[in-house]
C-alpha cells in the first residue's frame, strides 16, 4: 500500500491494512523507470514560471490573478546578517571554507526517499566532521517511530490558549526528537491557517487566526529548540487545500495556484511564518503549490524577497517532499534544501540539485556564492542549536521496518547492507505523558452546558435514585478501533475514537486511552452502572436500553488528513462540514431516546455543524474535545468529572453552515483549469473576519468556551508607552554575511571516486564525467539582472525591529467569582479605524471589525484576582500597505477590546 503516491490518491481498503505486516511500516509506488542518469541537463528545464506555459495553464494566468503574479526577485540574499545568528555564522564559515564543491552539495541535497533512516537525510561532508542531518515528521510525534508520544494535534494545542503549555508540549517533543537521533523536526506546521474549514491539514496548524497560529508556533519553535533539535515551519506558503496541492498526484501535471494578494499575504498567511522567523527558527519548508502561479519553492518574491529580505530568515529553506520543481531556477530563487533528494519523480535516481546542481555550479549556472549560502545556512542552523556538542547524533530507529536489524538503505534495492536500525529508545516519561494529557484537557472546549450538567459526580448521587445511577456511552467514537489505534497506515481511516488526523502529521501512538475506559474508571461502581453501546447505528433493544438511562454520553467525530491517502472518500479535504459516519443523527436518536440529560462529545480535525442538535432541549451539554491524542480517555474524563476546569477556548468559529464561511471558503474539489487556480478574493476575510464583516450569527464565536467557574473583568486601563507615528524606523544596517574566496573550481573534484560502489537511485552529489560541464547561456528569469533594494519593513528577524517595539500597554484585572478553581483566557482584539486611506495610493484600506492581537491565560483560585498585563506593538497596531510596502499605523483612532471571546468583549479603549 502506498503512502507516498505519485498520481492518484489512493483508497485504503481497510481490509487490505488490517491484514498488514506490522513490520512494514511504509511502502511505496516506483514509478521509475531505472534508467541510468541519461545526462541531460535538467536544470535548465524549468525556470521560474514555466510551469504555465507548458502546461498551457497561460490563459488560466491571465484569467485568474487577482492581486499581482510573483515579480521576480533577485539575487538571494546571504544568510548571516543579525547578531542573534553570528557566531554560529562565524562558526559555519569556518567549516563551509573547508569543504570541497561536492560537500557543499551534499549538505543542500537529500539522499532519496527511504534510502537511509529518516523520512530525509541529507549527505555529509565527511571531511570536516559535518554529519548527515536525519529530518523527520512531524509535527506532533516522531513519525514512523516506537516508544514516542502522540501528542495532542495542533488544533488542540491552539484550543489552550496557553503559552506556557504550548512550549513544554514544544520541549516534550524536542526532547523526544534528541533522543531518537533527529536533528530536524519537521514541524510545527502554520499553513494551512483554515481558510478552508474542510482543508484536509489544517488540524497540524493551531486555528484560523495568524496571532493564534504565530504564538503558538513561536513556542513550540522555542521548545523544540531548547533540546539542541532544528524546528521547521511549514508550510510556506498558501498550501490551504489537499486536492490538487502537488503536481501529478491529483492525475494532473501540475499543482494549483493560491493567488494571494499581498496585504493577506503580510497579514494573515506569512504572519506565523514571521514570528517563527523572529522565536529563531532553523528551518522553513516551502510547500507543494504555486502562489500567483510560481511554484512556492521556486518563487523569488516568497523565499529572496520575502523570507530572506523582509524577514531577515537566517536559517535554510528545504523544499515539501517532490515539491522543487526545477534546479537552477529553485536555487536561484532561494531554495537551499532539496528534499528528499529525489527530483521530479520519487526514487527515479534524478536529483534536481545533487550531481545536477555540481554540474549547475560548474557551468556558471548557479553562482558559487549562492551554493556557499546554501551550505553555510544550514551548517550555521545546526550550530545555532548547539547540534555540534550534542551526544546522540545518529538516528536510532527506522522509518521502514520495526524489526531490530533491518536495512540501512531500504530504498536502494542493490543494497543489502543491513544492522541494527531501532534500538528502540524510550522517549516517553511520566512528565511527557502530563503534558500530553495537560493540553489534550486544556484543549477541550466546552460549548454548551445547560443546567451546570457538567462537571459530574462520580457517584451521581445528586440523582437522589435509590438504585444505581445507570449511565451510558453511546458512538463509535467512545471506544477503540477493532484493529488497535494504528491499524491504518498513517491512521487514514476513521475508526474507533479519534484522536488524529491522517498523513505525514500523525504518528504510532505508543497507546491512545479511550473515552470509555477512562469513563469507566473514574464513575464510582458502586453507585454507577455504567454500559456502552459502542457504534453508530442502534437496534431496537439498544434503543431500549438507553431510554432507561439517568444520564447519556454520546461521541461523534469528522477527520480528515494528507491529500496522498483517502478514506470512505474523503480525499484528505473533507466533503462537507458534517459528523462523518452518521454521528449527526446518532446524536438526535440519543437526544430523542434518552431517559435523561444528554452530553454530545465531539472529536473533530475542524469545525462542524452543529444545527441540527447543538439546540435540543435535552442536550444539555456539548464538548468539543478536539484531537487529543493519547491521553484522549484520561483528558476527557478530568474536564467532564471537573478535576480541572473547562477552559479550552475556539480556534476557529463553528458557523451554522458551510456557506456561512463566505463563497470561497469551499475546496475546489475539481480543477478549474489545467493550472488549477484559487484566487483568495475574501482577502483579508477568513474565519472570524468574515463572519465579523458579514454581521453573520455564527453557532460559536472564535475565542469562546465555557469554564466551570465566572471571572469578573475590571479597572482595565490602556496606555499609550509610544507616540503614533505612520512608519516603522528606517531600516539598519546590518552585519555582513561571510565572505568566501573562491578558488577556482576543479571539476577533478567532482568525479565519482575511483572504485566506489554507487547505489541505484540514491542521490550523490558527484558527476561521471567532465563533458557534461557545457557553458551554455542559462535563459535566467526575467528580471534577474535586476537588483532589488531590501526592504524597510525587513531588518532583522522577524521584520524591522521597530515593529516589535511596544506602543500600548494594556492592564486588567480579572476576579474568579465563582466557587471552583479556573483558567481564563483574556484576550485582545484591535479594531482598526474605519476611514484609513493610504497616503500614498489614495485608496481606502478596507480594514476587518477587529482582529485578535494577544491573549493570556491564567489560573484563579476561589476568590483571587490577578492583574494581567499585555502590550501591543507596532505591527499589532499596523496594517500593510501594498502601496508603500511597509506596515502602517493609522493616524486615526484605534480602538483596543478586552474580553472573552471575539464576541464577548467587557472593555473598550482607544490608542
Ligand atoms: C508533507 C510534509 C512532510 C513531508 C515528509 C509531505 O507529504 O506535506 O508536511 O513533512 O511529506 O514526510
Amino acid at each position: 500500500m502506498a503512502a507516498q503516491t505519485v498520481y492518484q490518491p489512493l483508497e485504503v481498503d481497510d481490509a487490505e491494512v488490517a491484514g498488514e505486516s506490522p513490520n512494514v511500516k511504509y511502502t511505496y509506488n516506483d514509478f521509475s523507470d531505472d534508467e541510468e542518469d541519461d545526462g541531460k541537463l535538467r536544470l535548465l528545464e524549468a525556470p521560474e514560471n514555466s510551469a504555465r506555459q507548458r502546461s498551457g495553464g497561460y490563459f488560466a494566468y491571465k484569467q485568474g490573478l487577482i492581486d499581482g503574479q510573483s515579480p521576480p526577485w533577485y539575487p538571494s540574499p546571504n544568510g548571516g546578517t543579525v547578531s542573534t545568528w553570528a557566531d554560529s555564522y562565524a562558526k559555519a564559515q569556518k567549516l563551509v571554507e573547508q569543504m570541497t564543491l561536492v560537500e557543499k552539495v551534499n549538505v543542500t541535497t537529500g539522499t532519496g526517499w527511504a534510502m537511509d533512516l529518516c523520512v530525509g537525510t541529507t549527505g555529509r561532508a565527511g571531511n570536516t566532521g559535518f554529519p548527515a542531518l536525519c529530518l523527520q515528521d512531524g509535527p506532533l510525534g516522531i513519525r514512523f517511530a516506537d516508544h514516542a508520544d502522540s501528542f495532542p494535534a495542533g488544533i488542540t494545542v491552539g484550543s489552550t490558549w496557553n503559552r506556557e503549555l504550548m512550549r513544554k508540549r514544544g520541549e516534550a517533543h524536542g526532547r523526544a526528537a534528541r533522543l531518537k537521533g533527529v536533528h530536524v523536526l519537521l514541524g510545527p506546521a502554520m499553513g494551512p491557517i483554515g481558510r478552508n474549514p474542510a482543508g484536509g491539514r489544517n488540524w497540524e496548524g493551531f486555528g484560523s487566526d495568524p496571532v493564534l497560529q504565530a504564538v503558538a508556533a513561536a513556542e513550540t519553535i522555542k521548545g523544540i529548540q531548547s533540546q539542541g533539535v532544528q524546528a521547521t515551519a511549514k508550510h510556506f506558503v498558501g498550501n490551504e487545500q489537499e486536492h490538487f496541492r502537488k503536481s501529478f498526484e491529483w492525475g494532473l501535471p501540475e499543482a494549483l495556484s493560491s493567488n494571494i494578494g499581498d496585504r493577506a499575504l503580510h497579514e494573515i498567511y506569512a504572519w506565523p511564518f514571521a514570528e517563527s522567523i523572529r522565536a529563531g527558527v532553523a528551518s522553513i519548508m516551502c510547500s507543494y503549490q504555486m502562489v500567483n502561479n510560481s511554484y512556492a519553492c521556486q518563487n523569488s518574491w516568497l523565499l529572496n524577497g520575502m523570507l530572506k529580505d523582509e524577514l531577515g530568515f537566517q536559517g535554510y529553506v528545504q523544499s515539501d517532499w517532490l515539491a522543487q520543481r526545477s534546479g537552477v531556477a529553485s536555487a536561484l530563487a532561494g531554495l537551499d534544501m532539496s528534499m528528499p533528494g529525489d527530483g521530479l519523480f520519487w526514487q527515479d535516481g534524478k536529483p534536481l540539485f545533487g550531481s545536477q546542481l555540481t554540474l549547475a555550479v560548474l557551468n556558471g549556472s548557479v553562482p558559487v556564492q549562492r551554493l556557499n549560502d546554501m551550505a553555510t545556512r544550514i551548517v550555521a542552523a545546526w550550530y545555532q542549536v548547539g547540534q555540534d556538542s550534542r551526544e546522540q547524533n545518529e538516528p536510532n530507529f527506522s522509518s521502514w521496518t520495526n524489526e531490530t536489524v533491518g536495512k540501512w538503505h531500504d530504498g536502494a534495492d542493490d543494497s543489502d547492507d543491513t544492522g541494527v536500525v531501532n534500538q528502540y529508545v524510550e522517549t516517553s516519561t511520566a512528565e511527557t505523558r502530563k503534558v500530553a494529557r495537560q493540553v489534550a484537557h486544556e484543549g477541550t472546549v466546552l460549548l454548551k452546558n445547560e443546567d451546570a450538567l457538567l462537571p459530574l459526580n462520580y457517584h451521581m448521587r445528586e440523582l437522589n435514585l435509590e438504585r444505581k445511577a445507570k449511565v451510558i456511552v453511546v458512538g463509535e467514537d467512545g471506544g477503540p478501533a477493532e484493529g488497535g489505534p494504528n491499524h491504518c497506515a498513517d491512521r487514514a481511516c476513521n475508526d474507533g475514537t479519534l484522536a488524529s488526523g491522517w498523513g505525514s502529521g500523525a504518528s504510532e501512538f505508543p497507546y491512545l486511552v479511550d473515552p470509555f475506559v477512562a469513563l469507566h474508571k473514574s464513575f464510582d461502581a458502586g453507585a454507577v452502572e455504567l454500559s456502552r453501546i459502542l457504534k453508530n447505528k442502534l437496534s431496537a433493544a439498544e434503543k431500549q436500553m438507553i431510554k432507561e438511562q439517568d444520564l447519556c454520553l454520546v461521541l461523534a467525530n469528522a477527520d480528515a488528513g494528507e491529500g496522498y491517502l483517502a478514506w470512505n472518500g474523503v480525499y484528505g479535504d473533507r466533503n462537507d462540514l458534517e459528523l462523518q459516519k452518521g454521528g449527526a443523527n446518532l446524536i438526535k436518536d440519543v437526544a430523542a431516546l434518552c431517559g435523561g440529560p444528554v452530553i454530545a462529545i465531539v472529536h473533530s480535525v475542524g469545525p462542524v455543524i452543529m444545527e441540527e442538535f447543538a439546540d435540543l432541549p435535552n442536550i444539555k451539554s456539548i464538548v468539543l474535545a478536539n484531537l487529543p491524542g493519547q491521553e484522549s480517555g484520561n483528558a476527557l474524563a478530568d474536564v467532564l468529572f471537573g478535576r480541572v476546569d473547562a477552559s479550552g477556548r475556539l480556534p476557529y468559529t463553528i458557523g451554522r453552515s458551510l456557506a456561512d464561511y463566505g463563497q470561497t471558503a469551499p475546496v475546489l474539489y475539481y480543477p478549474n483549469h489545467i493550472v488549477p487556480q484559487v484566487d483568495f478574493k475574501e482577502g483579508l476575510y477568513i474565519d472570524y473576519r468574515h463572519f465579523d464583516k458579514q454581521g453573520l450569527d455564527p453557532r460559536y464565536e472564535f475565542g469562546y468556551g465555557l469554564s466551570y467557574t465566572t471571572f469578573e473583568y475590571s479597572n482595565s486601563t490602556i496606555e499609550s508607552l509610544k507616540a503614533k507615528s505612520p512608519l516603522p524606523a528606517p531600516r539598519l544596517p546590518e552585519l555582513t554575511p561571510p565572505d568566501y574566496k573562491n578558488a577556482p573550481l576543479d571539476p577533478e573534484t567532482a568525479m565519482f571516486p575511483d572504485g566506489f560502489r554507487r547505489l541505484r537511485k540514491y542521490i550523490y552529489p558527484w558527476i561521471t564525467s567532465a563533458e557534461r560541464i557545457r557553458k551554455v547561456p542559462y535563459p535566467y528569469p526575467l528580471g534577474y539582472d535586476t537588483k532589488r533594494e531590501p526592504s524597510q519593513a525587513g531588518g532583522g528577524e522577524g521584520g524591522n525591529p521597530s515593529l516589535f517595539e511596544n506602543h500600548v500597554k494594556i492592564t486588567v484585572r480579572v476576579t474568579n467569582k465563582g466557587a471552583r478553581k479556573g483558567q481564563e483566557v483574556v484576550q485582545v482584539y484591535v479594531s482598526f479605524p474605519e476611514n484609513v486611506t493610504d497616503p500614498v495610493s489614495g485608496e481606502h484600506i478596507d480594514m476587518p471589525v477587529r482582529v485578535l492581537r494577544n491573549f493570556e491565560k491564567i489560573d484563579l483560585r476561589t476568590g483571587e484576582t490577578k492583574t494581567v498585563e499585555m502590550f501591543l506593538t507596532r505591527k499589532d497596531l499596523s496594517y500593510w500597505s501594498v502601496a508603500q510596502q511597509n506596515w502602517i499605523m493609522p493616524d486615526d483612532e484605534i480602538t483596543i477590546h478586552i474580553g472573552r471571546s471575539s464576541r464577548d468583549l467587557r472593555y473598550d479603549g482607544t490608542y
